[in-house]
């Protein structure tokens, strides 16, 4: 067994520390904020996460959580897990990445730096010169891109659809393979910047398929067809393949968003102009306010009117907010003039814009609302269309951003329903409300 070193106690830092425990490896966990350190040494997790608090309580003897950058000294791997978020420009910001290398202490051995952060391409040859220009020769280098999605993250560790790896030298490959030896899964060989782009080309494929299949939806909603039998039926096509094919108000989070930009940004500054990925990132940034065009439809003006926003993590089974389309959609709801109230079960609210009123429960997020729209698709909300929920409603109108809801069953509950991409029925227009009466301001 090996002892591994863990830059990042994030998302993909704290899953990779936990996992590789669970692999029996040793491992320490440095981190460069003290809350995190110390919450993680009392047994709180920072994030919600599921499987990991008990996977980190489970595997407690083989981790061990430092500020102190010394600890990681005796370590063979030291995995990269820092944040890359973009810069203005939509580059990149590699400056965690930067300060790691930076602050790597004395090192004996041939340890091995193991990139997991997303990272453009070249990256990998710019670290490598940065290290021999250290003098750290000796150390090795390795990209091993990070593939899970949160909510999920343990099992997508533990059952990878593939380990890709790439090197400079075949033996770091052979070392950081033997990691995973554990792990039953495809193993994918390449040259550092072949691996650094297999995650950028996964992730722009799949929000390329998000953005293809809600252009789908609105030509269904302008047509009169339904996404989710479209997408059924494109689905069951082998050669398509059912995922990702969800209708919705677009993608969010903390790693689409970002690496579309910098897989254009990179694209650019190479001298490229990749128009499709263009087009994806558009797309979805219309799609989030989409749901505007929705609720004025049923609603006339939104000034003055309530809206309940169920769901605010970009989506369910996490509280990440990073990039959630409910950001987007507070805002533009808070700028038409509208009242907006936000529940979620555990995402943090104080990440919306001022003036939105976070509520603990659905029914006090609905109750008086003149719409409520699911922007997350949480378990608990596939009950909402009762009687209870109806009755304490100013006008029973649901916004399904996440068609989440059956259309019909909705409706029959005495709602009206307005799915992504799904017929309306006459009785979903509702009769415009009169304009608020202005109050004169003084
Ligand atoms: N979150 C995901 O679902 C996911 C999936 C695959 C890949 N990735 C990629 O993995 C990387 C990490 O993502 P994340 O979501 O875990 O980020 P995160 O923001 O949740 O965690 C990053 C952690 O790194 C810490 N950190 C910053 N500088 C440090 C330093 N010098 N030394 C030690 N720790 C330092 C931060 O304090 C933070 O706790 C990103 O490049 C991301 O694109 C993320």
């Amino acid at each position: 067994m090996s002892k591994v070193g863990i830059f990042g106690a994030g998302w993909v830092g704290l899953v990779t520390g936990a996992c590789f425990a669970e692999l029996g490896h040793d491992v320490v966990i440095r981190d460069v904020v003290p809350e995190k350190i110390e919450g993680l040494r009392r047994g709180s997790v920072p994030f919600h996460e599921q499987d990991i608090p008990a996977l980190l309580e489970r595997n407690a003897s083989r981790l061990t959580y430092t500020l102190d950058v010394n600890d990681v000294a005796g370590c063979q791997f030291l995995f990269v897990c820092v944040d890359t978020p973009p810069t203005y420009s939509g580059d990149a910001d590699l400056s965690r990445v930067w300060t790691v290398i930076d602050e790597l202490p004395e090192l004996d051995g041939t340890p091995i730096l193991v990139m997991k952060s997303t990272v453009p391409v070249g990256t990998g040859e710019k670290v490598r010169a940065g290290l021999d220009q250290r003098g750290l020769d000796h150390v090795g280098y390795a990209s091993n891109p990070e593939f899970l999605a949160e909510g999920r993250a343990v099992q997508d560790f533990m059952n990878p659809d593939r380990i890709v790896v790439g090197a400079f030298d075949p033996d770091d490959a052979d070392a950081v393979a033997g990691l995973y030896s554990a792990i039953d899964a495809p193993f994918v060989r390449s040259d550092v910047n072949s691996a650094e782009m297999i995650k950028l080309a996964a992730n722009a494929f799949l929000m390329t398929r998000i953005s293809f299949i809600n252009e789908i939806a609105n030509v269904c909603e302008a047509t009169g067809a339904d996404v989710v039998k479209v997408a059924e039926g494109i689905g069951l096509d082998k050669r398509l393949g059912p995922h990702f094919l969800r209708a919705g108000i677009g993608y969010g989070g903390s790693c689409f968003p970002k690496d579309s930009l910098a897989l254009k940004q990179l694209a650019s500054n190479s001298g490229y102009h990749f128009q499709l990925l263009s087009a994806v990132i558009e797309v979805n940034e219309l799609q989030k306010r989409r749901v505007i065009g929705k609720l004025k439809r049923h609603l006339g003006p939104l000034r003055g009117k309530t809206v309940a926003l169920l769901g605010l993590a970009f989506k369910a089974n996490t509280d990440d907010m990073r990039e959630a389309p409910s950001i987007v959609l507070a805002s533009r709801l808070l700028a038409e003039g509208a009242e907006v109230r936000a529940w979620d079960p555990v995402a943090d609210g104080s990440k919306l814009p001022k003036g939105v009123d976070v509520v603990g429960s659905v029914a006090d997020a609905v109750r008086g609302a003149d719409a409520a729209v699911i922007v997350t698709e949480w378990d608990e909300l596939k009950g909402l269309a009762t009687e209870e929920i109806r009755a304490s409603m100013a006008n029973p109108l649901i916004v399904d951003g996440r068609n989440l809801l059956d259309p019909e069953e909705t409706r029959r509950a005495g709602f009206a329903y307005d799915g992504i991409g799904r017929p309306t029925s006459p009785g979903d227009v509702l009769p415009q409300a009169p304009e608020p009466q202005r109050v004169q301001e003084v």
